[in-house]
């Protein structure tokens, strides 16, 4: 693996030392971005769910009234952004946004075999701006985790 800083160590070592692991136990799949030859971020993908027992009765009234005129579930399919990370070298040039849209496109158009609703990761607080301006929204109004904070988007949204 060629070298990577982003500036949180988890997320570093993650790359280093896990990613491999999680693809080949079928985990989560790391998707890398190079640039002449330095990777310039990374993310990470895996199958989750927003279901009713995890949130909040307003939060989940909010979520079932996307699905108005049908038979509602106790669970809507998801896909998680298990890590997401911008190289120190390339932050805060707008490379991460345009990497999450880039994301949101290719798992709406080439996902033709599994379907989902939403996005959800657990953000980091520090960058719980960066999700916000890439129209994530929080899952659960007061988390008690207070390292990060469940947030989602409405794949439906890009339409
Ligand atoms: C969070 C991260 C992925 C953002 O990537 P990026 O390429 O720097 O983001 P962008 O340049 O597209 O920034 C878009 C917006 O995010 C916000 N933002 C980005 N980095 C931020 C930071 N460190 N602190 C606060 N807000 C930040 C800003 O609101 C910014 O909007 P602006 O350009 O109008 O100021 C990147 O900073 C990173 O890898 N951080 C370390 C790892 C991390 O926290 N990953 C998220 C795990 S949940």
């Amino acid at each position: 693996m060629k070298p990577f800083d982003c500036g949180d160590a988890d997320l570093n070592g993650f790359l280093l030392n896990d990613a491999k692991r999680f693809a080949e136990t079928q985990i989560a799949n790391t998707f890398v971005i190079e640039e002449e030859g330095n990777i310039i971020a990374y993310f990470c993908l895996l199958n989750d769910k927003i279901s009713k027992v995890e949130v909040t009765n307003g939060t989940w009234r909010k979520v079932k009234k996307k699905f108005s005129h049908e038979k509602h579930f106790s669970s809507y399919p998801a896909i998680k952004i298990g890590r997401f990370a911008v190289s120190l070298s390339y932050k805060g040039q707008g490379i991460g946004s345009k990497i999450m849209l880039f994301l949101k496109y290719m798992l709406r158009d080439e996902n033709a075999y599994s379907a989902f609703r939403f996005l959800t990761v657990d953000a980091y607080l520090s960058a719980i701006p960066f999700y916000e301006k890439n129209d994530f929204d929080f899952l659960i109004p007061d988390d008690d985790n207070k390292h990060t904070r469940l947030m989602y988007f409405d794949i439906i949204r890009l339409q």
